[in-house]
């Protein structure tokens, strides 16, 4: 006999639903993000579940599409169009168009097979390779037209033939996410950088150096830098500014932008006395909600969420250039910047590093969370809701759609 206590921690499955507006047909999801783990991306794998007599010899396809925005909606004249839909995957789920293997379903459509009974179907899709990951560029305060960015959405609707699009009343969106995660090594690199600068007027140079204490940083983290101020010169450095710098390509047009996410000023140990130098540590921790409502800042997926984060560095598969990875390349970097007067012009240095979820399961990912906590209420009580033993079957059912303000409603 299994102890009482035990029982009690069984670990619920959490599962995302959402059903059709004519509430005949609806879609089950176990996940929301997916992940990219360089050499594959996890399964898009769900159920969809139709009552009884409704379809009358109709058939049911889902899709996969992908919204590649790039320029603003409002820039687009004379039919010029910035952005891109392609759809990845379309396949006629019900009724089955092939035989699903039993082993190839995963545990959550397994789960909710056995749960949901008999009209139940599974359906899964692929990401293509190289697909980019989800990104949304936050609009400005008053802006209302839809972010530039790159958007995934899950559909399903009801038709004749895999020509016709369907009914709104009989069809179902769930906008998701592709995301990367950090490999399971933050490695042992520091990175670093020596730059230095001498005078048209004056002799000798000043030198900087800056060691980052980490290679790889999770989400919330703060940013530890080391900073040397090496004086050989005569001119004076007027203060030290440490920025955490965004750096965003968008590829199909080949823009290129960075962004300030963190920043902070000192004129400690100034001046520096000839020969000596100044060494001190800086902390940094590069946020989403210190940023809000700043234009043009590139987050995670949608932004209404409440854990919303910055975008992770965009991790490109070795062997692969990066600008082989359509959608929009993130990158971060540290930069050190010496005031050395008007004349003495400035001193600057940009060291790169890296801004990640850890890999869920790590023992860093289960550090983060505890970093995290208290922040949100939503999220502790998301949270508290894997283990809440009200279901017999210990799956959590969520509504897709409370979560998503941002959904596209076609
Ligand atoms: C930064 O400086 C501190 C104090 O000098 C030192 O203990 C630490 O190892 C340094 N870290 C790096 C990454 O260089
Ligand atoms: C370096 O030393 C000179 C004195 O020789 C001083 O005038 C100058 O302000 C110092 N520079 C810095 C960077 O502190």
């Amino acid at each position: 006999m299994i102890p009482v206590f035990l029982l009690a921690l069984v670990v619920a499955v959490k599962v995302f639903k959402k059903t059709t507006p004519n509430g005949k047909i609806t879609v089950y999801l176990g996940k929301r993000d997916f992940i990219d783990h360089l050499d594959h991306v996890d399964p898009i794998d769900g159920i969809i579940v139709v009552d009884n007599d409704y379809l009358k010899g109709r058939k049911i396809y889902g899709q996969v599409t992908t919204t590649y925005r790039y320029g603003r909606e409002e820039d687009e004249v004379m039919g010029v169009k910035f952005s891109k839909e392609i759809i990845l995957a379309r396949e006629q789920i019900v009724p089955p168009a092939h035989h699903e293997d039993k082993q190839d379903l995963t545990a959550v459509q397994d789960k909710l097979l056995k749960k949901l009974g008999p009209n139940a179907y599974p359906f899964t899709f692929k990401f293509p390779p190289a697909s980019p990951c989800s990104v949304t560029l936050q609009p400005g305060e008053d802006e209302t037209s839809k972010p530039l960015g790159v958007e995934y959405v899950v559909k399903t609707f009801v038709a004749d033939g895999a020509d016709d699009r369907g009914h709104k009343r009989s069809s179902v969106a769930l906008a998701i996410k592709k995301l990367q995660y950090a490999p399971p090594s933050r490695g042992r690199r520091l990175p670093s950088s020596l730059v230095s600068k001498g005078f048209t007027f004056s002799q000798g140079k000043i030198n900087l150096e800056v060691t980052l204490d980490k290679e790889i940083y999770y989400h919330g983290e703060k940013i530890g830098a080391n900073v040397t101020v090496n004086n050989n010169s005569r001119k004076a450095v007027r203060n030290i500014k440490v920025y955490c710098v965004q750096h965003c390509e968008v590829t199909m047009v080949n823009a290129q932008f960075s962004r300030h996410v963190a920043s902070l000023e000192t004129r400690e140990g100034c001046p520096i006395t000839p020969g000596a130098s100044f060494t001190k540590t800086f902390y940094l921790v590069p946020l989403a909600s210190s940023n809000k409502d700043r234009r043009g800042i590139a987050l995670d997926g949608y932004l209404k969420d409440d854990d919303v984060n910055l975008a992770s560095s965009t991790l490109i598969a070795e062997g692969k250039a990066p600008n082989e990875a359509m959608g929009i390349v993130i990158s971060y970097s540290l930069r050190v910047k010496l005031n050395c007067g008007t004349l003495g012009g400035e001193l600057q240095t940009d060291v790169p590093f890296k801004l990640l979820h850890p890999a869920p399961g790590s023992g860093d990912a289960r550090e983060q969370k505890a970093l995290k906590k208290g922040k949100s209420q939503e999220r502790s009580r998301y949270e508290n809701s894997h283990y809440a033993d009200d279901d017999e079957d210990n799956i959590v059912f969520e509504d897709f759609a409370r979560l998503r303000l941002n959904e596209p409603d076609d």
